[in-house]
């Protein structure tokens, strides 16, 4: 069967899925709200910065199998519509925001045909499917739901869409198993692990993945903070037991810690989620995960206030990046930008680069300084701050950019850079978790 498919959100993970599953040959409708990103989507522009997928878009739009809207009954002849809405932490509390979920849903519901499959690829607290699925029987009893987790990284995200390193599926019989068989078929194909399990289970591999994945920087940002006290180097550590196959030495990166749209929020929503299930003590440590990582940006700051001065209203410092990852211009929860605005509310003068991500960061702090290249922002500095590990920056050569500054001073908050070149050049070279 030649199936037809929507994909309802056309943020982040709605786009990349939409045009993913168009380039496997699906007609595809993106739906969503927001006119004024669906016009932009229709003209082939993404509204957000990812490595080539602007250009998949366009290919697809071109190929006539990809089109937008932002009207629902465009679905109608659909037979698989994929929910990729967010799921913000909710203003006043840790929870989760379901309400674009619950829109979306029900927008949707009128518009199921006979036998057709709601697949929920948002990240839910768990129990969420479940009760979709008690709406869906009593609504459209026809239709069935299921779900599937999605694990894109940003700045990966049609890599991991396409060659992604498993595939799991939230069912609750076989029939709907083969359909998303059917559909995922060219990515099986591949040799891509398939994964069925139940609804509970499959919204809960995508926040364990995630609590894994914070466990294991804040392990070593915590590492980090010991060998600061005992005078160790964290990078050496982290290479020594990242050799033992059973740690690996993937996120093991020490520096500032994680931010983006899912990490921090899906590690609160998991502690919200099982206070709620009487399970509160069994994700506790997520509470210290969050800590460690928190406590990150605040140790760069102490690191700030020792190399200069308690009172920093007389100092200029250049700030390297304002994404919370390369190759991405996704400032949410950014530590990098936390930073660079908890220093300019201490009085410091700050001016901030980032090759992506200034015009987002530019309009959540208005208040910061924004410079067009990497010599503008660190003219006359006192301290330069290394906070996104961009790949321009690890290439920046130390002697130029020493005659630039006022004071050759750098703190790498990512623990990215050669130290001993910059140290050749003059630079005096303060890294978390190392000796200075
Ligand atoms: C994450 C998950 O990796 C992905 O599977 C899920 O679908 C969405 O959330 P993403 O938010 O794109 O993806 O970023 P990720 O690459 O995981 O990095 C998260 C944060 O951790 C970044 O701020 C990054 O700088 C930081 N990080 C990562 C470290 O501080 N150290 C590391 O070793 C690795």
């Amino acid at each position: 069967m030649e199936y037809r498919l929507s994909v309802i959100g056309t943020g982040y993970l709605g786009v990349t899925h939409a045009a993913c599953m168009s380039s496997l040959g699906y007609t595809v409708v993106g739906i969503d709200n927001d006119a004024q990103k669906i016009e932009c989507l229709i003209r082939g522009e993404l509204p957000f910065y990812e490595p080539g997928l602007e250009e998949l878009l366009q290919t697809q739009l071109a190929s006539g199998r990809l089109t937008f809207s932002t009207n629902y009954s465009d679905l109608d002849d659909c037979d698989v519509h994929f929910i990729c809405v967010g799921t913000p932490q909710q203003q006043d509390s840790f929870a989760a925001d379901l309400k674009y979920v619950e829109s979306a849903f029900s927008a949707l519901v009128p518009h199921l045909k006979k036998g057709s499959l709601v697949v929920g690829k948002s990240t839910v607290p768990v129990g969420t499917a479940q009760k979709l699925q008690e709406d869906l029987s009593r609504l459209a009893p026809q239709s069935d739901l299921a779900w599937n987790p999605e694990f894109l990284r940003e700045g990966f995200a049609i890599e991991d869409t396409l060659k992604p390193n498993r595939l799991v599926v939230g069912v609750t019989n076989d029939k709907t198993e083969e359909i998303l068989k059917a559909v995922f078929a060219p990515i099986i194909s591949l040799g891509t692990p398939w994964v069925r399990a139940d609804l509970p289970t499959s919204e809960l591999v995508k926040v364990a993945a995630n609590s894994f994945l914070a466990t294991k920087i804040s392990f070593i940002n915590a590492m980090a903070e010991i060998c600061e006290a005992a005078g160790g180097d964290v990078t050496v550590l982290a290479t020594a037991i990242g050799y033992d196959p059973r740690i690996g030495n993937k996120f093991l990166q020490a520096g500032i810690g994680f931010g983006g749209g899912c990490l921090p929020k899906d590690i609160r929503a998991f502690m919200a989620r099982a206070e709620e299930l009487g399970a509160k003590q069994a994700v506790e440590f997520l509470r210290e995960i969050d800590s460690i990582n928190l406590r990150a940006r605040q140790r760069v700051i102490d690191v700030v206030r020792g190399e200069l001065s308690e009172d920093l209203s007389d100092y200029r410092i250049a700030v390297l990046g304002a994404a919370f990852k390369p190759e991405s211009d996704d400032v949410r929860d950014s530590p990098a930008l936390d930073i660079s605005a908890q220093l300019l509310a201490a009085g410091a003068t700050i001016t901030v680069h980032d090759p992506k991500a200034a015009a987002n960061a530019k309009k959540r702090f208005p208040a910061l300084t924004f410079a067009e290249s990497i010599d503008e922002c660190v003219a006359g500095a006192d301290l330069v701050l290394h906070l996104t590990e961009w790949k321009m920056y690890r290439e920046i050569d130390p002697s130029h950019l020493a005659s630039l500054v006022k004071t050759p001073r750098i703190i790498d908050g990512r623990n990215a850079l050669d130290r001993d070149k910059w140290v050749a050049a003059g630079w005096t070279f303060h890294a978390l978790g190392r000796k200075s």
